[in-house]
């Protein structure tokens, strides 16, 4: 719906069957800010989503692939500058620093409400302001939570059209007085009377700013992922963290699994892993021959809100309804059923297009194509490749598609009420020093293994790749409030559950990154993780025996099942092993990370530490 322009701001023009005073007062207050040349207020239908995809093609950010090929699906090639989160760009702004804390950048929020303000004023001239109303979660359930994005970037409109719950249907749950989470992007790009517009546009400074008092999201400067879809990291994780910790629940950054075994008994687990180190993998695994009737399904691939039921058990949904998935890497072997997931209706974001007009990148196949058109519009061979090491796609190329494509989406993941947790993983990417997998003694325990985890870096997010950080529950950039006060709410979820008389849930922690001296991973991973997995559950059945060491019980040797797997008992040692002068080092950095975090942190995990390490030690 393309309104006429009065006095250089478009009349907001609501549809009837928008009845959201405050909705429609806020949207006029944006329009004015802003200044777009039209105001289009998003229904979420089939219709819009082709139209919009087809004018992003005539603008060239997008290509259509071949409809032999990739039915339905387009290829959408980023601005260089514009291809992953922006960490050290994104803000808490709350009205006290310390209630951000140390690990999140802070400025007052009047402060950077003036600067936003700048920002924005005019920032959408000669564009397109899209409304869209979404719901994290499922529409009306008591868990979902509801947003409206203000974007001036079709491409954001048909990425939230597929990764949340967004349309006209909203506004029936809204209402006239509903709540919702105001969350306003610009690429900020705007462009002059005649100016010819650029294929993707967006701006050097950027800002993804949150405001967890007021519930309010701002996003300037980028048009990629999680800086601008602000369902996903904005809302479902940073400002749903807050509303977590006031209301009782968790909102994190786990998949959610179910697993059945061949007679039937059935678990759901949730996994943390940092950003790129395997969740999407993990909840799409397709166990090893082996393991005959062994069934997994997903709930969900990246985000988990987690509140406790009448029972006093907790219960996970998926807020999401798409997966945004890193595509290098993914390929028949390693993710059968992701490639399934693919197979039509997916926009591909900075992969490498194939001369047929198909996707390609790296890890697809293990030949590469002899010719590509890359992720920069450049040719690239495998030629160019050896001698420049100029990849054909992004490292944080992505895909974007619904989560009804998935053939092993799980038969609840849609269900309002959630699905009982059994279990929660923590995980990194480290190539030396962390165990395959251990089990926590207790939740505590299990907390303060969460809380010191490290990982090394990916290019999910902008900055140097591969170095080790710690990335407590693999939530760094993504707690919207004092780190030190988020593992306090683990600790009193801990508590609850345990009043309630409810079990709690097994804490586990798990590596798949070990490399040996070759540099190469030593364990298999993807479908081999069901071995890990399977002994996780035998664990919490009471069946499986270990080892008990300084952090906790491991498997030894015996305790997997090796069934179609050839892997020694040495291999097996090299990525189990704890090394002491590794482990001391290692409790360095827990102290590093806590000298940090030493504001309101838990005395049960300072305790846990010194414990520990006197283990170490003795
Ligand atoms: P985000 O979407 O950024 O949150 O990432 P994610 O945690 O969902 O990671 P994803 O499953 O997309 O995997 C990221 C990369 O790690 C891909 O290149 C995968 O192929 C690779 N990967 C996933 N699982 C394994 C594993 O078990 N072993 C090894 N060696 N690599 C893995
Ligand atoms: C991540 O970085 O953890 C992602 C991708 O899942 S993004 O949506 O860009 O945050
Ligand atoms: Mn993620």
């Amino acid at each position: 719906m393309n309104q006429p322009v009065m006095g250089g701001v478009p009349t907001v023009n609501a549809p009837s069957y928008v009845k959201h005073q405050k909705l429609i007062n806020w949207v006029a207050e944006v329009a004015a800010l802003t200044k777009p040349e039209r105001i289009h207020w998003c229904d979420g239908s089939q219709e819009e989503y082709d139209k919009l995809c087809a004018l992003m093609v005539a603008a060239g950010t997008m290509k259509k692939l071949n409809p032999a090929k990739r039915p339905n699906s387009y290829l959408a090639c980023s601005d260089p500058s514009d291809v992953a989160r922006v960490e050290d760009r994104t803000f808490i702004c709350s009205e006290k620093q310390e209630d951000a804390g140390p690990t999140n950048n802070w400025m007052a929020p009047a402060q950077m409400r003036a600067t936003l303000h700048d920002l924005f004023d005019g920032c959408m001239r000669g564009r397109t302001l899209y409304v869209m109303p979404f719901s994290m979660g499922p529409l009306g359930s008591p868990i979902a939570h509801i947003g409206v994005e203000l974007s001036d970037s079709p491409y954001v409109a048909v990425n939230m059209r597929i990764m949340t719950r967004m349309g006209k249907a909203v506004y029936e749950v809204l209402g006239s007085d509903g709540e919702f989470v105001p969350c306003v992007h610009s690429v900020g790009a705007p462009l002059a009377a005649g100016q010819q517009d650029v294929a993707w546009p967006c701006n050097a400074t950027k800002y993804i700013v949150h405001y967890p008092e007021t519930r309010e999201i701002w996003s300037f400067g980028s048009g990629y992922g999680g800086n601008a879809l602000l369902g996903k990291k904005c809302f479902a994780l940073r400002i749903a963290s807050t509303m977590g910790r006031a209301q009782g629940w968790l909102a994190e950054h786990m998949l959610i699994l179910g697993v059945e075994s061949p007679q039937g008994e059935k678990h759901y687990v949730a996994a943390a892993f940092p950003s790129a180190c395997g969740k999407t993998n993990f909840a799409m695994l397709i166990p090893p021959k082996a393991f005959e009737g062994w069934k997994i399904t997903t709930i969900g691939d990246d985000i988990a809100w987690i509140k406790p039921g009448a029972d006093g058990r907790l219960y996970a949904i998926n807020p999401e309804a798409g997966y945004f998935g890193v595509a290098p890497g993914t390929n028949q072997k390693t993710n059968f059923n992701c490639m399934a997931t693919l197979a039509d209706n997916t926009i591909f974001t900075n992969v490498a297009m194939t001369d047929d007009g198909d996707v390609w990148w790296e890890g697809l196949s293990k030949e590469a194509p002899a010719h590509l058109i890359d992720w920069q519009g450049k040719d690239w061979t495998p030629e160019i490749a050896r001698e420049t090491g100029r990849k054909a796609a992004h490292p944080n190329a992505r895909f974007t598609v619904s989560a009804t494509q998935n053939p092993v989406a799980d038969a609840a993941w849609n269900d309002p009420a959630g699905v009982p947790i059994s279990a929660f993983i923590f995980g990194g990417r480290r190539s030396t020093t962390i165990p395959l997998v251990t089990e926590a003694r207790d939740w505590v325990e299990g907390v303060y293994m969460a809380a010191t985890m490290g990982s090394e870096t990916t290019a999910a997010a902008v900055g140097q790749m591969g170095v080790v950080r710690r990335d407590p529950f693999a939530m760094l950039p993504f707690v919207g409030y004092n780190m030190s006060d988020y593992f306090q709410h683990w600790l009193d979820m801990g508590e609850k559950i345990r009043a309630a008389g409810a079990k709690l849930p097994h804490i586990f922690c798990v590596n798949w990154f070990r490399t040996g001296a070759d540099g190469k991973f030593v364990w298999p991973g993807f479908g081999d993780n069901m071995r890990v997995l399977k002994w996780m559950l035998d664990r919490i059945a009471g069946k499986a025996g270990g080892v008990e060491h300084v952090f906790g019980t491991s498997p030894r040797y015996g305790d997997l099942s090796w069934d179609g797997l050839e892997f020694s008992q040495q291999q097996f040692e090299d990525i189990t092993s704890v090394d002491k002068s590794a482990w001391q080092a290692e409790f360095g950095l827990h102290r590093e990370l806590f000298d940090k975090l030493a504001y309101h942190l838990p005395q049960a995990l300072a305790e846990t530490k010194q414990r520990l390490e006197g283990r170490l030690n003795a």
